[in-house]
């Protein structure tokens, strides 16, 4: 008999995890098995309420009938359809759909399978712009220290955090990053977005003198840094990179892979902060987390200085076997009723209040040393424990799940972004049984 035919079907150690401790892991594994609505069903058979939307995917809730619906009859009536030179009706549905809830402007739609890659189509649309309007020497890349987008080599080289960078070489050249918003010891505490700080984005103008504006490309942020703890923007600040893009001939491109499809009570962040970027990056929500797909959309003047030439050339030579897959255009349009028939994209400012005033009921408790909250996210900064950073936020994730929530941990910062159909109820029992959680941490 091989070996491979003695690996048991319920065997952990072939599937290598993604961002877990793998080890530990499978040696007390956590198992969700079922979902509904606002819980998992435990592989124990125990009911976890869902503090965090899945990763930050599922804003409609679980398994919403719609959305089930339209993904099995598409599976049965057009499972694939090539997606280079040939179409099919629901692609170009989906991305009207989307630009009829997008930002006045944000007119076409290129479609991925995750934000990963629509960090990289965002990165390569906004590099072959510029060259394509004969400004080829913009070639720098502007993330922002503390950034997350996604782990591509291009994700990673715009990001900002160490430990997904430091394992993978020379990542791409001509990337610089700006400071991050946080002020760690200060502000802390703050409802929502802080007073001051909106000069932190001045710092671009610092860049743009370093290299010059006609070296660069792009500048990419995520709107609220969620992956690296939810830091807030102070108010002003996306403004003010908005006005020295605009004014330098630079693209904006916000990364809206958490913060898009209503997680701050509206639409997009572009919509909450009055800001209209060139290029908007999403995933996760657009399909509510059930089949994977991102869409990455741009202004007719970006997609506009592409279409020249002769006709029968492909003007971007760029796209994916799964762009706009059939089952993921159907589970989009589904995705995109479900948000509209229950009031979902704008829900959130509806509970926002509330959800605030819930979390900064935290504030005193053990550890606690900062809260920080805008729309639907919401996250608890805990001291960590000397000489071991990371192990008393995880320890609360533990403890949580085992008290019957889902929260999430990035650092020894908790992080949480509940399904937007949340009821205050819930919320009460989300932060209730957390407060129980870090009440009895040590
Ligand atoms: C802002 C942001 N960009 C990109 C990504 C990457 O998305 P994915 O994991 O679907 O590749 C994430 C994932 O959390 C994200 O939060």
């Amino acid at each position: 008999m091989s070996s491979r035919q003695n690996v048991a079907p319920n065997d952990l150690s072939a599937f290598w995890m993604p961002f877990t401790a793998n080890r530990q892991f499978k040696k007390a594994p956590r198992m969700f098995v079922k979902a509904k609505d606002m819980h998992y069903t435990t592989s124990d058979g125990r009911q976890v309420l869902d503090g965090t939307a899945g990763l930050w995917c599922v804003n409609a809730g679980h398994c919403r009938p719609k959305i089930v619906e339209a993904i099995a009859e598409q599976a049965a009536e057009m499972d694939y359809a090539p997606a280079f030179q040939m179409g099919h009706p629901k692609a170009f549905e989906l991305a009207n759909a989307l630009v009829n809830i997008a930002p006045e402007g944000m007119n076409h739609v290129l479609y991925t399978n995750s934000g990963s890659e629509s960090v990289e189509t965002a990165l390569k649309v906004a590099l072959a712009y510029h060259r394509v309007k004969g400004d080829g020497s913009r070639f720098r890349l502007i993330g922002r220290e503390r950034g997350y987008h996604g782990v591509n080599f291009g994700g990673i080289s715009v990001g900002g955090i160490v430990t997904n960078r430091k394992m993978f070489g020379t990542l791409l050249t001509g990337v610089d990053h700006m400071p991050h918003t946080h002020t760690p010891g200060k502000n802390q505490f703050t409802r929502g977005e802080r007073e001051e700080g909106a000069d932190l984005a001045s710092e671009l103008e610092r860049i743009v003198t370093l290299h010059d504006a006609s070296t660069i490309a792009a500048v990419i942020v995520e709107p609220v840094a969620g992956s690296t703890g939810v830091l807030i923007p102070p108010k002003g600040y996306l403004q003010k990179l908005r006005e020295i893009t605009k004014k330098h001939g630079i693209l904006l491109i916000f990364d809206e892979v958490i913060t898009g499809f209503g997680r701050l009570g509206t639409p997009f962040a572009a919509d909450y902060f009055g800001v209209t970027p060139d290029i908007m990056i999403t995933a996760k929500g657009l399909t509510n987390g059930t089949i994977p797909m991102g869409a990455v959309l741009v202004t007719s003047e970006i997609h506009d200085a592409f279409m020249q030439g002769p006709e029968h050339m492909i003007e971007f030579m760029h796209g994916y076997t799964y762009s706009g897959n059939p089952v993921a255009s159907a589970a989009g349009l589904a995705t995109l009723e479900t948000y509209k028939d229950e009031g979902l994209l704008t829900r959130g400012a509806e509970l926002a209040k509330y959800w605030e005033d819930a979390l900064h009921s935290l504030k005193g408790l053990p550890h606690v040393i900062d809260i920080r909250n805008l729309g639907l996210i919401g996250a608890v900064e805990l001291q960590p424990i000397d000489g071991a950073p990371t192990k008393r936020a995880f320890a609360a994730f533990v403890k949580a799940f085992e008290a019957g929530i889902l929260i999430r941990t990035t650092g020894d910062i908790i992080a949480m972004s509940p399904p937007l159909m949340i009821t205050k109820a819930q919320i009460d029992e989300l932060i209730g049984t957390l407060s129980t959680v870090l009440k009895g941490l040590e």
